[in-house]
């Protein structure tokens, strides 16, 4: 029997604190007008104190797992797609794990830049349909604020934090995720990256007062890249899927800027209304950016059951990445009974006292066995003694 990997469950997190573009206005040399004209964004949220990657995650992914009825220990794989992970090593994933109390998944961080999300969808169906998983649950979140450069004007007016997550299960009814389009390509690395931190140039007082630590960016070169390829993998992924772009309700891009959006609604010769866009929210929150519209799309009740939509997205790498999809979930979502919410509560606290007790177990083991070692006598005196 062929199985379809169906979307049925979608959550977003966004922080509190928003920035706005007179905000910034005191901080570099730009304004309001420049950023609104230029990009589209008038305001974007910047993570809180205690707040990280992972933190978002956890956020988003509990509500998508409330939406889809799912509990952690039903989820075989997490995905988190990011660029901005809480550490180098290990991976946000594992820390999602560990949050959620996932203690079935697999769980490993996906970078691809802004297309990061719908590379992971693409990864997380493939494995799906292969039969090798029932239920993953794919994140794309990021905390770009803490890479970007509160000081350069043509970078930091961008960018904003958040995350979004969905879950993916195996269904034997068609739909779902239909086609899927992963590209890349390497020569591009140096429009859009971060030059310092990892082994070709390794974290030193001399890096970070160069700044080598922050996000730097080509912007025009990554706007042409962007206003070429939307459309090539938008036309691509439909004509894998045996779509028209007329059959497509909606299309759901990376929201990096409004021109580009509307250059590529030109190029694909579809009404902007079809190009959904939040950017005005948000700015580009990165591999979080499409999740978080797809979650937006819903809630204004753009997307009904049987619509066909395209996920798009472009972005460090360079990286691009386009998926098609039959929604099959209704909306509104069937409200929950208190007592379920209940349990969610209960098994989310569960999760964080395990976490906590299995580290206080370690510490006990660890100091244990050092002990035990120091009350051994030296290996030399042990060797004279049987001599
Ligand atoms: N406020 C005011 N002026 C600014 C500014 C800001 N925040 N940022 C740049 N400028 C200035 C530039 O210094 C330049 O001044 P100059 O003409 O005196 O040299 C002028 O505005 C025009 O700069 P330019 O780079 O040509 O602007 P643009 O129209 O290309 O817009 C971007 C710049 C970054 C908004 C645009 O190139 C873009 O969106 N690129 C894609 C970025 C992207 O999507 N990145 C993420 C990929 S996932």
């Amino acid at each position: 029997m062929k199985r379809y990997a169906h979307i049925t469950g979608w959550g977003k997190y966004a922080p509190e604190k928003i920035l706005t573009n007179d905000d910034l206005s005191q901080m570099v040399d730009t304004s309001d007008e420049w950023i609104r004209t230029r990009t589209g964004i008038k305001t974007r949220h910047i993570v809180g104190e205690g707040e990280t990657t992972a933190t978002m995650s956890v956020r988003a992914a509990q509500a998508a797992l409330d939406v889809a009825n799912v509990t952690p220990d039903q989820i075989e794989l997490i995905i988190v797609a990011t660029s901005s992970p809480d550490y180098l090593t290990p991976s946000t994933a594992c820390l999602v794990q560990n949050s959620l109390g996932a203690m079935r998944a697999g769980a490993f961080d996906l970078a691809a830049g802004c297309s990061g999300f719908v590379y992971g969808l693409g990864v997380a169906s493939a494995l799906i349909e292969s039969g090798v998983y029932d239920t993953v649950l794919v994140i794309g979140a990021e905390t770009v604020s803490n890479f970007v450069n509160w000081s350069d004007r043509e970078t930091c007016v961008l960018f904003g934090d958040g995350a979004g997550a969905v879950v993916l299960q195996a269904k034997e009814v068609p739909g779902g995720v239909l086609s899927f389009v992963l590209g890349a390509d390497g020569s591009g690395a140096e429009l859009l990256y971060v030059p310092a931190g990892g082994t070709r140039q390794p974290t030193s007082a001399e890096t970070v007062a160069q700044g080598l630590h922050f996000l730097r960016m080509n912007g025009r070169a990554v706007f042409r890249f962007a206003v070429n390829i939307m459309p090539r993998a938008s036309r691509q992924v439909c004509e894998q899927a045996g779509l028209s772009l007329d059959d497509i309700e909606l299309f759901i891009p990376h929201q990096a800027n409004d021109r580009i959006l509307q250059a590529s609604a030109r190029a694909l010769n579809i009404p902007t209304e079809r190009m959904f866009s939040n950017l005005e929210h948000y700015g580009n929150t990165s591999a979080a950016s499409v999740p978080i519209a797809l979650c937006e799309a819903i809630e204004a009740g753009l997307i009904k059951r049987g619509d066909h939509l395209v996920m798009v997205g472009f972005g460090a790498g360079l990286t691009w990445a386009a998926a098609a999809i039959q929604w099959s979930m209704p909306w509104p979502v069937p409200g929950r009974p208190w007592w379920r919410k209940l349990l969610r509560w209960l098994y989310y606290r569960w999760a964080s006292l395990r976490s906590w007790t299995l580290r206080v177990l370690r510490g006990f083991d660890s100091t244990l066995r050092q002990s035990e070692e120091e009350s051994q006598p030296p290996k030399q005196e042990k060797e004279d003694a049987m001599k």
